[in-house]
């Protein structure tokens, strides 16, 4: 019997995240440690919420003497901490907060999991502390080739129809940070006190970095689901700059099974890359969705390309993300399981069947649906 504390379970990845782990195991019991910020919403766990080892503990991350007690209390063996504030817009707004949370939250985390672990006779033996970072810390790579070349790897994540690469260069886990929003500066600065803790008191720590999800139950903020909701109610679609910027997609189910197989199988003190091979410009990724999106809802593909409205840039807007997820193939055999264009579909298929979802969030009632699930508690 292991217990696994799961931080920010109750947001997009985590989400998927505490589900994968609740069904897989058993035998293990999974806490759900988060505040419930804007973006926490209990409704994305209704499957699984009544499973007998799954428990929800509403916390923030900051609150060291609460965590560590909490630590204590349920005996901790592994963590597994997603916690964050994610949206790189919020940050160029509001800085402060991702601090707080990113950088002074993963500290708090580091310290609890540290004392309660230093205070048990076997220590660290058996312990794991598991940070999910992101491709962003890397900063920004050139689009060296804006026709595309073939790239150099594949995997199953992706596309068959678009397999292209913007450049040369890809992340890879050796590079040097160079972070350019508040957001990604402070996931790096998070990254770095988590490798400290491992180089000064020898925690067991592993880092992976992960580049841009999709699927269900994503914040209708971020580009897809914001996307596919303002195509729903043909309300214009703020494309930033030219729309030329590149992102590089997984389907966020395949970041959850290799949480999974790194958090099991992973070399303590490691990093590890994820992502698909699955490179697309912005306003191509746009025309998939408006496509998808008419097509399932009966209209005539293509007719919401008018949608499209070039907007003011993001400040700072990193160019192209590309993550070399080489060595977690090459080393633990991670292999994604959905192609782009079947993630897509089931994607957009979801968020026009959970239409209630989406409209609970973007009314606001998920806030009233969670303080009531909270006090039954
Ligand atoms: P999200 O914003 O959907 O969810 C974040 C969750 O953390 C929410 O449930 C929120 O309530 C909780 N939270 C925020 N502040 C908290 C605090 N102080 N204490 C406790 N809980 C708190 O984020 P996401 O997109 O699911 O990202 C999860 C993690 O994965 C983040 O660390 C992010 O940096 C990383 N990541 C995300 C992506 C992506 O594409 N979304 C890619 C790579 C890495
Ligand atoms: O790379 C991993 C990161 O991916 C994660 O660490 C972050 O938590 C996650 O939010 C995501 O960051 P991005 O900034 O890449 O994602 P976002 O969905 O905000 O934007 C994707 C691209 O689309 C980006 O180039 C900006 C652009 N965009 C976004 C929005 C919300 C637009 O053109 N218009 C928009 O309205």
């Amino acid at each position: 019997m292991k217990t696994i504390l799961i931080t920010g379970g109750a947001g997009f990845i985590g989400s998927h995240v505490v589900r994968l782990f609740v069904n897989k195991y058993p035998n293990y019991n999974i806490i759900n440690l988060d505040k419930l910020t804007y973006a926490g919403n209990l409704a994305n766990l209704k499957d699984i919420e009544d499973k007998p080892n799954y428990k929800f503990v509403r916390l923030d991350i900051c609150d060291f003497d609460n965590v560590l007690k909490l630590i204590q209390d349920e005996h901790i063996d592994g963590i597994i901490h997603l916690a964050a504030e994610s949206h790189v817009d919020r940050s160029i707004k509001d800085p402060f907060t991702f601090a707080k949370t990113n950088v002074l939250g993963t500290l708090s985390l580091l310290q609890a999991a540290k004392a309660y672990w230093d205070s048990l006779p076997e220590k660290y033996e058996g312990k794991r502390f598991y940070h999910i970072s992101t491709d962003e810390v890397y900063g920004a790579l050139e689009m060296t080739h804006p026709q595309g070349i073939e790239p150099p790897f594949t995997t199953k994540a992706s596309s068959a129809n678009h397999h292209v690469a913007y450049g040369e260069k890809f992340f890879t886990e050796d590079l040097k940070y160079l972070p350019h929003s508040p957001y990604s500066a402070s996931k790096a600065s998070s990254d770095h006190f988590v490798r400290a803790f491992h180089d000064t008191y020898g925690l067991p720590t592993i880092v992976t970095n992960c580049s841009n999800n999709y699927g269900p139950y994503q914040f209708p903020e971020k580009l897809i689901p914001l996307f596919i909701n303002n195509i729903r109610h043909r309300k214009p679609l703020p494309v930033y700059g030219k729309g030329e910027n590149v992102r590089d997609w997984l389907f966020v189910e395949d970041h959850a099974r290799a949480i999974d197989l790194i958090f099991h199988k992973g070399t303590i003190a490691d990093t590890y890359n994820i992502g698909g091979f699955n490179e697309w410009k912005n306003i191509d990724i746009i025309k998939v969705l408006i496509n998808t999106v008419d097509r399932l809802l009966g209209r005539n593909e293509g007719e919401d390309l008018d949608l499209i409205t070039y907007v003011t840039d993001r400040a700072g807007h990193d160019l192209r993300y590309a993550i070399d997820s080489s060595k977690l193939q090459r080393e633990l055999g991670w292999e994604p399981s959905l192609q782009f264009e079947e993630g897509i579909e089931r994607t957009v298929r979801w968020y026009l069947d959970n239409q209630s979802w989406l409209d609970n969030i973007t009314s606001g009632d998920y806030e009233k649906y969670y303080e009531s699930m909270y006090k039954n508690r």
